[in-house]
């Protein structure tokens, strides 16, 4: 249907601004793909040593992800969840830059929050949580969006586990190179460099 095309469309642009790479440039930091992980998330924006920016990107692409969901809902109907996934799909998957976009979290947990806040809630509390105990943002990230899909089930309904397995699958990939560095024992605390 044509509700379903434009959440699609209009959840994909929404999330496919990438505000890591915009805030550093504007700061004249340089391209942030150059920097640490080469990631353009908050945790690598982090590695510029400017903690408001990577507090003003962990917001802001979170609340695309708010957005994305919340306007869908108003004006669309029923294709808040599309437009959900399609937000992440932006995000990580940007036309502008190559479609080498970021990896998800913030803008999955702000899908989360927007299409079903008590399991975002938890999400982000689990991700505090490992975050802290690993120093280790990917952890922490992985854990969350792992255990987002079981949160669903138990607090929203099928439909919403269903959003959250297809986000989780992409953050998943997405982390394909942290995952490898998990596993080895190299992945980099939070704020090194990298
Ligand atoms: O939010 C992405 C985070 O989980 C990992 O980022 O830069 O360490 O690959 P980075």
């Amino acid at each position: 249907s044509i509700a379903f095309l434009l959440a699609l469309v209009g959840g994909y642009l929404v999330g496919s601004i990438p505000f890591g790479l915009i805030l550093t440039r504007a700061a004249g930091l340089g391209d942030i793909r150059a920097i640490g992980s080469g990631n353009i998330g908050a945790t690598n924006v982090l590695r510029t040593g400017n903690r408001k920016l990577a507090a003003a990107t962990l917001l802001l692409d979170g609340l695309k992800g708010v957005a994305a969901v919340l306007l869908a809902r108003a004006f669309l109907g029923e294709q808040d969840l599309v437009a959900g996934t399609a937000a992440v799909l932006g995000h990580t998957l940007p036309v502008w830059l190559g479609f080498k976009g970021g990896k998800g979290v913030a803008t999955g947990l702000g899908v989360y929050l927007g299409a079903m806040w008590p399991v975002g809630l938890a999400c982000c509390a689990v991700w505090l949580v490992a975050a802290k105990v690993t120093r280790i943002s990917s952890a922490g990230a992985l854990a969350a969006l792992a255990a987002a899909p079981l949160l669903a089930l138990l607090l929203a309904d099928a439909e919403h586990a269903l959003l959250a397995l297809l986000v989780g699958l992409l953050v998943f990939w997405r982390h394909e190179a942290n995952i490898r560095r998990l596993i080895a024992g190299t992945e980099p605390r939070i704020g090194q460099k990298g």
